[in-house]
């Protein structure tokens, strides 16, 4: 079966569905997604998203060229200040649109909006609505893009595959034409054709054992570009959330992914260890408060050092019942797992949150390969360089979006012909379909999860990393055999592209022999600028 359209997009998180709104005033826009549309990472954001206002509505004192400041700082020398200064500058614009969709942002007790303060920033810039941004965004976002006319979005359809003439022998031409799509429901493969592809998968978290992320980020995108030849980078940096409430009780995914926002440091909680000892201040003179990067060492670091499984985050000393009004989401989620915050300190551990490489591209969200264009957390502009700042996110996903879209019309205007592709073939299925043989899928599922948590995490070693590649081989091999020999299923599809992209980021961190940002090795403990320059992986 064929499907096409002007625009093709993948994912419906804020980055996907920013442009794809955009995108529908210009042709048809078709939206895919594994799922439901909620499913997502930005529906699970908490914290917010970072913005320098207009003067008036800004703190005093805030600039963009404090935040532009403050994100090259995090990015501890890999960022792209010239793309960091066009996607900060963006913020106030893409704030404005955003309200536009309805999102409604928490107000000060005066006109202006209440500002939020996470690790790196040296300013209040973050806006949120309570504990639960994402949410109120992606719903917002959603609901519109459901509602418009030049837009069809399916959901439960997995993208599998690109498609790009040059893998259909065309040697002269090589550009992006679709892709190959499940239809979770009926298990059929479908062809989706069009000219613009924007990927908007999000990124990588359970690559990991522990991670914040929903079940949605299994690095489809990352992976899906490296096999249609597009260029990966900065894979090695892997940015861990310093608060994920730790319940080792705790059974379904959700419940163990539970993240603790910054947000909750930014107005005063503090990390302590089980002696009551604020331990971050010998790591950092901003102590709960420096960057992601120098927070989860320094947990790991603690945790390490006294045996604990956990270290805590301390808000008993705000006044009663601020959590419940600022944080409610936390709160009651707590309360939920029997833990009162508000009298009793918070357990929490790092876990993996947000993959800061992905798919080159320019500031425009432009990749390697024509036509195709990644954006939000797949991509990698060069903006959060080895550690992305706090909040940035959500902002780069929208400012990209737009600037995406600008890019493609006046590169691939929907009403310029292109070139004609050759015809994409049917999709062709392996025929085995063996209920037995699933059991393989789930121990290597569990067995990747682990061992990259263990050898490929906060702390890294070059013999760490070694075995995690001897390990990863095999597991990519037993994965392609299953995967040729047996029909296509969501869970196949995911664990392949778990292998795969562990497999990049293994690549990427084996290659960087110094400490950088997130990417921290025993045996390369210091910076070294001979690795200024960002890693590129090509597959030709
Ligand atoms: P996502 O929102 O993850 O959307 C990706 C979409 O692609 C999903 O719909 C998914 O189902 C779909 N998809 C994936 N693979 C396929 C496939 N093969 N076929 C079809 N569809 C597919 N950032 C901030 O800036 N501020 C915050 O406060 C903040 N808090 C966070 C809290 C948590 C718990 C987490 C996990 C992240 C947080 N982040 C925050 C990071 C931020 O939420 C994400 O980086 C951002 O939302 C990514 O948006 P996206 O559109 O790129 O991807
Ligand atoms: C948080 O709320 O702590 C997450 C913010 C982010 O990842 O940017």
């Amino acid at each position: 079966m064929d499907h096409s359209s002007d625009f093709l997009v993948i994912g419906t998180g804020i980055a996907g569905l920013s442009f794809a709104l955009r995108a529908a005033e210009h042709g048809t826009v078709t939206v895919l997604t594994k799922g439901q549309p909620i499913e997502s990472n930005t529906a699970w954001a908490q914290g917010g998203i970072s913005a320098v206002l207009p003067e008036e509505l800004r703190a005093p004192g805030d600039s963009c060229e404090s935040h532009i400041a403050d994100t090259i700082d995090a990015g501890a020398g890999l960022c792209d200040s010239q793309v960091v200064e066009d996607i900060i500058r963006g913020g106030a614009e893409t704030i404005e649109e955003l309200i536009t969709y309805g999102v409604e942002f928490d107000k000060a007790s005066h006109e202006g909006f209440s500002l939020g303060k996470e690790g790196g920033h040296s300013e209040r810039r973050i806006l949120h609505c309570k504990d639960t941004t994402g949410l109120s965004i992606a719903k917002a976002l959603i609901e519109r893009a459901e509602a418009h006319p030049n837009i069809t979005l399916l959901s439960e359809h997995f993208a599998i595959d690109l498609v790009t003439t040059g893998r259909l022998g065309v040697v002269t031409d090589n550009r992006v034409i679709g892709a190959y799509a499940l239809d979770e429901v009926t298990n059929q493969v479908i062809t989706f054709r069009s000219d613009r592809v924007v990927l908007a998968t999000g990124g990588c978290g359970k690559v990991y054992l522990y991670t914040t992320n929903p079940d949605s980020s299994t690095g489809d995108g990352v992976a899906m570009a490296w096999r249609a030849g597009a260029s990966i980078t900065n894979m090695e940096f892997v940015q861990f959330h310093p608060t994920c409430f730790y319940n080792p009780a705790a059974t379904g995914a959700e419940a163990r992914s539970f993240l603790v926002s910054e947000a909750v440091r930014g107005e005063g909680g503090i990390l302590i260890n089980a002696k009551g000892v604020e331990f971050t201040k010998e790591h950092d003179p901003r102590g709960s408060l420096a960057p992601r990067d120098i927070v989860a060492r320094a947990i790991d670091h603690e945790i390490k050092k006294t045996g604990a499984p956990c270290v805590y985050l301390d808000v008993t000393h705000k006044p009663k019942g601020f959590m419940k009004e600022r944080f409610p989401h936390i709160y009651n989620t707590l309360l939920s797992f029997g833990l009162d915050c508000e009298t009793q300190p918070i357990p929490v551990v790092p876990a993996a949150h947000y993959q800061c490489g992905g798919v080159l591209t320019d500031v425009n969200g432009k990749s390697s390969i024509r036509g195709l264009f990644a954006i939000g957390e797949v991509a990698c502009t060069g903006l959060h360089g080895a550690n992305r700042l706090a909040s940035n996110s959500l902002l780069e996903a929208s400012v990209v979006a737009r600037n995406a879209l600008s890019e493609m019309m006046r590169l691939y205007p929907p009403n310029k012909p292109t070139p004609e592709a050759p015809p994409i073939p049917q999709w062709e299925h392996g025929d085995t379909n063996d209920p037995d043989e699933l059991v393989i899928i789930y121990h290597n599922w569990d067995e990747l999860r682990r061992l990259m948590w263990d050898y490929v995490s906060i702390i890294r070693t070059d013999k760490r990393l070694q075995r995690a590649a001897f390990r990863v081989a095999n597991l990519r091999q037993e994965v392609r055999e299953f995967y040729w020999g047996h029909r296509v299923t969501a869970d196949i599809l995911e664990l392949r592209n778990l292998v795969a992209v562990s497999a990049l980021i293994i690549d990427c961190a084996v290659r960087r022999k110094e400490s950088r940002g997130i990417h921290y090795t025993l045996d390369y403990p210091k910076k070294d600028d001979r690795f200024l320059t960002p890693m590129e992986l090509r597959r030709f």
